[in-house]
């Protein structure tokens, strides 16, 4: 297929101003080996440093999103090792990109895998998801923002249930409580992900990019701050040339040709 790379454990395919990003763990229902972090984490990192491409979608497969950490993996593992391992880095590189992120998930979306659909910007859902964090059954506990994510995006009664009692949620309940932004049809998971990346890379990217960092402000600081962080944003996106592109266009009734500068 042009323009698809095989790597290992992720495949990524362009499509215009949008990548998709799928993991391909099949056999493991694509569970996050170190490997298979390492190798998405390199893969997003490259994708994003491309200002060609304006939005990623990262989606796994229809039976799993992915089913959390290697368990296998970790019970092999000591603590130190896992520090070793730089994991936490990993986690802070996602949470770094500049590019908007669009989870596509279909199936389990459980324990790191939750946290992995969390970590991306929105989430669109088969209604086939199940989203949930088992940690605890296992002895352990979220390692990667699970406990600080869920809460923040379904509260602490919700959050309480899901990680104490091993609940899962439909993408129904996922939906109503705000983790996720769209429920599909179970065929349709992949394409309306691909839909929204498309909205999203139409609009402009300085734009784009301003407003993603005052959202994230909005779980990172007081709502004073908030409110100032985004005047100063949107100042920045006023001084852009895509700006002025995008407010001419709509006077002269013609669709904007944005260049993110
Ligand atoms: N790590 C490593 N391997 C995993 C895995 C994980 N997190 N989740 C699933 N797998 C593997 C299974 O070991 C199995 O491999 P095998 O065929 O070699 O035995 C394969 O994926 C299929 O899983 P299976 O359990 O047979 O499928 P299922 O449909 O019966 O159950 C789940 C699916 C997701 C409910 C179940 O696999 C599960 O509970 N996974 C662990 C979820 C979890 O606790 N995640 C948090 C990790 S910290």
């Amino acid at each position: 297929m042009p323009g698809t790379v095989t790597e290992s454990f992720v495949l990524s395919e362009r499509d215009g101003a949008i990548v998709v990003v799928l993991l391909n763990r099949p056999q493991q229902l694509n569970a996050l080996s170190d490997e298979l972090m390492d190798e998405l984490v390199g893969t997003l990192a490259d994708l994003d440093r491309d200002p060609e491409i304006r939005c990623i979608v990262l989606g796994g497969s229809e039976q799993a999103f992915a089913a959390g950490a290697d368990i296998g993996e970790l019970a092999q593992a000591s603590a130190i090792d896992l520090y070793y391992q730089r994991r936490v880095e990993r986690w802070d590189a996602i949470r770094s990109l500049w590019t908007p992120l669009v989870a596509a998930v279909s199936g389990f979306c459980l324990g790191g895998g939750c946290e992995l659909a969390m970590s991306c910007d929105l989430i669109v859902a088969s209604e086939t998801a199940e989203f949930g964090q088992p940690e605890t059954g296992l002895g352990i506990i979220p390692g990667a923002g699970g406990t600080q994510r869920l809460t923040r995006a379904v509260g602490k009664a919700t959050a309480m249930d899901v990680i104490l009692s091993g609940r899962r949620l439909s993408a129904h309940e996922a939906l109503q409580a705000g983790l996720v932004a769209r429920v599909v049809a179970r065929e349709a998971w992949l394409e309306e992900a691909k839909r929204v990346a498309r909205d999203i890379a139409e609009k402009g990217p300085v734009a784009t990019r301003m407003a993603k960092e005052s959202v994230n402000r909005a779980y990172e600081s007081t709502l004073a701050a908030g409110l100032e962080a985004e005047r100063r944003a949107l100042y920045l996106a006023f001084a852009s040339e895509d700006a002025k592109e995008g407010l001419t266009a709509f006077t002269e009734k013609r669709k904007p040709e944005f260049k993110g500068r």
